[in-house]
């Protein structure tokens, strides 16, 4: 029977997880880089399947899910946040026909940019995106580093801050507008309703300088500044309140080009987990003013 693609049921989510990280970590051991995934609950693909069911595609095989694609729009962004075929099943054009299911999707929301991330050292993923017309245009490392090593702040005057709630989404989004050209409210709901997060918003002379959330798990991201040089001051604010939750280590998403940063990222001996690349059809977005949450969130 010829592989089928149809759109992903809620009650599947979950097994396409697993499907998606079987294929990372093929992936990721092949390249040397270890075993680097493991299934964390759907939460953000259920929240987008609610939100528009058109972005979520999976390809079956005589009843077994062999593929998936997930993609979100906001404004005039349309991004690929998931696209993985089972390691069996790779390279027999699969990847190819999910990929124009997703691309349809883009055209439907009316999508003037379309973006996504993926590993630097994936030659398959990164030649299927050129050919579609999305070239590699910024790194991005994925960067850990020992809780003990933020502690203590490298800033002389750490900024005030307070946490996020419901009635700064407006201040939110016209951050976003500025950072990335688009409005992400949808996502600082998302992001807002999850327990496991919690949202910040930092201040510098009484003016709002940037926001950064920080999950349990020790991870930083997203942060958005209104200006670039408040972005090592907001980072590192961000680290210091990461690294007082219980996680014995800390994480973020680092663009090649926010050398504050990077920066920051390297004074507490942070290290490069793996490397990755943002490829969009054209360029946008100030980079050294937005650090992506993860490859699928952004
Ligand atoms: C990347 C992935 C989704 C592609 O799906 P797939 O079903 O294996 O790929 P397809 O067979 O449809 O097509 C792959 C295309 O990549 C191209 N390609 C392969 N190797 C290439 C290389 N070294 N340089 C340039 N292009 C290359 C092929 O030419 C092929 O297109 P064509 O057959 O039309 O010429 C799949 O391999 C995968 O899941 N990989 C692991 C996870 C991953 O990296 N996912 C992307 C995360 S965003």
């Amino acid at each position: 029977m010829p592989v089928t693609v149809r759109p992903t049921r809620a009650e599947e989510l979950q097994d396409v997880q697993k499907l998606i990280v079987g294929s990372i970590n093929d992936l990721t051991e092949r390249h040397g880089f270890g075993v680097m995934a493991s299934v964390r609950p759907a939460s953000f693909q259920l929240f987008s399947l609610r939100d528009d069911p058109r972005g979520l595609w999976v390809a079956e095989d005589d009843g077994e899910i062999v593929g998936a694609a997930f993609s979100w729009a906001c404004d005039e962004l349309w991004f690929l946040a998931e696209l993985f075929i089972a390691p069996h099943m790779q390279g027999s054009g699969i990847g190819r026909e999910l990929l124009g299911r997703a691309l349809s999707h883009a055209e439907k929301t009316g999508a003037q940019r379309k973006a996504l991330i993926t590993f630097a050292f994936n030659t398959v993923s990164q030649g299927l995106y050129i050919r579609h017309g999305m070239f590699p245009r910024l790194p991005i490392y994925m960067m850990s580093g020992d809780r003990d090593e933020f502690l203590v702040t490298n800033v002389e005057a750490p900024l005030a801050y307070r946490p996020i709630g419901p009635e700064d989404l407006a201040a939110l989004a016209t951050l976003d507008r500025s950072a990335l050209g688009i409005s992400r409210e949808k996502h600082h709901r998302y992001l807002l309703a999850d327990p496991a997060v919690k949202g910040f918003l930092f201040y510098e002379g009484g003016d709002i300088a940037g926001y950064a959330y920080v999950a349990s798990t020790g991870h930083v991201g997203p942060v958005a500044v209104e200006h670039q040089d408040s972005m090592g001051r907001v980072f590192d604010a961000a680290l210091t309140i990461a690294a007082q939750e219980s996680s014995t280590l800390i994480s973020a998403f680092l663009p090649g080009s926010c050398e504050a940063a990077l920066e920051i990222a390297a004074r507490h001996r942070m290290r490069i987990t793996y490397p990755m690349v943002l490829l969009s059809d054209r360029e946008f977005g100030d980079w050294q003013r937005y650090l992506p949450r993860n490859p699928g969130f952004m």
